[in-house]
């Protein structure tokens, strides 16, 4: 591997081969939702403890400070939006020449497989994948389902993990779902979790990050079950116990606890 990809690939995760990356990319096509209203505000506080931040250029430069030392993961891809005809018909919105001047450590782009999309996208990865390797900037394909939840099943993400694979992304973002090893065995690259929308208890997603890392997932890349939480600190903290120092489900949630209590 050349210096730079491994440089970069070893400043996005820890020595312990594990990673918390916080995306907050999600205005891209949803625009101002809950608790990124003001991005900077939510990141800000969060920053000390993930590993990366996954974001948009336009809120990397207007709300992110360029002192900071967490390595960056561009979104890259968009083009649509939750109020046009379908978030599947995405392109290449920002070039690697900008990645490189931002000092990006990755980029990511969302492939959309089994869509009218499915094409345009994993091209569109493949020609990521070229230039990323051209300039040592590795590639980390997302494996979209737009508003299909129901899709998050193993046989269908391990087929969009194990394409993404293929085509050369040396990391794949995609959900947990039953039978998450299945996913993670047909990878042959690192796999994170993505969060999704937020769920009711702050339980359940340290139960499916705990089990995602068991069952293989190196880390996380997950957004609103973090910084939608009441006590975004404290649930960021949780989850690092849970990635970095392997605690259970229950002793991160106590660690949940005597943060947002101010104890921790
Ligand atoms: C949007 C994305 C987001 O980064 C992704 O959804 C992860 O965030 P969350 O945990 O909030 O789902 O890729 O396409």
């Amino acid at each position: 591997m050349d210096w730079g990809m491994e440089n970069r690939l070893t400043r996005l995760v820890r020595s312990d081969g594990r990673c918390l990356w916080l995306p907050v990319d999600h205005g891209y096509f949803q625009g101002p939702i809950k608790k990124l209203e003001k991005p900077g505000a939510t990141i800000g506080p969060l920053l000390d403890y993930c590993d990366a931040v996954f974001v948009t250029r336009g809120v990397l430069r207007s709300c992110v400070d360029p002192l900071t030392a967490r390595p960056i993961i561009l979104r890259v891809s968009g083009g649509s939006s939750v109020a046009g005809k379908d978030l599947a018909h995405e392109g290449i919105t920002t070039c690697m020449e900008e990645a490189i001047r931002l000092n990006a450590c990755a980029v990511g782009i969302s492939i959309f497989v089994g869509t009218e999309y499915e094409h345009d996208s994993l091209l569109n990865l493949a020609r990521l994948v070229d230039e990323g390797e051209r300039y040592g900037i590795p590639v980390m394909a997302v494996t979209a389902v737009g508003r299909e939840l129901k899709k998050r099943d193993a046989r269908y993400l391990g087929l969009s993990s194990r394409i993404a694979a293929e085509l050369g992304a040396r990391v794949v973002k995609t959900y947990y779902c039953e039978k998450f090893e299945r996913v993670v065995q047909g990878c042959p690259v690192p796999i994170v979790i993505a969060g999704g929308p937020k769920v009711d208890t702050q339980y359940e997603v340290l139960e499916f990050v705990h089990d995602g890392i068991q069952r293989g997932a190196i880390g996380v890349n997950l957004g609103r079950n973090i910084w939608q939480d009441q006590h975004p600190v404290a649930m960021i903290r949780a989850i690092q116990a849970v990635i970095h120092e392997d605690a259970s489900p229950e002793r991160a949630k106590a660690i949940y606890d005597s943060v947002k209590s101010g104890v921790a």
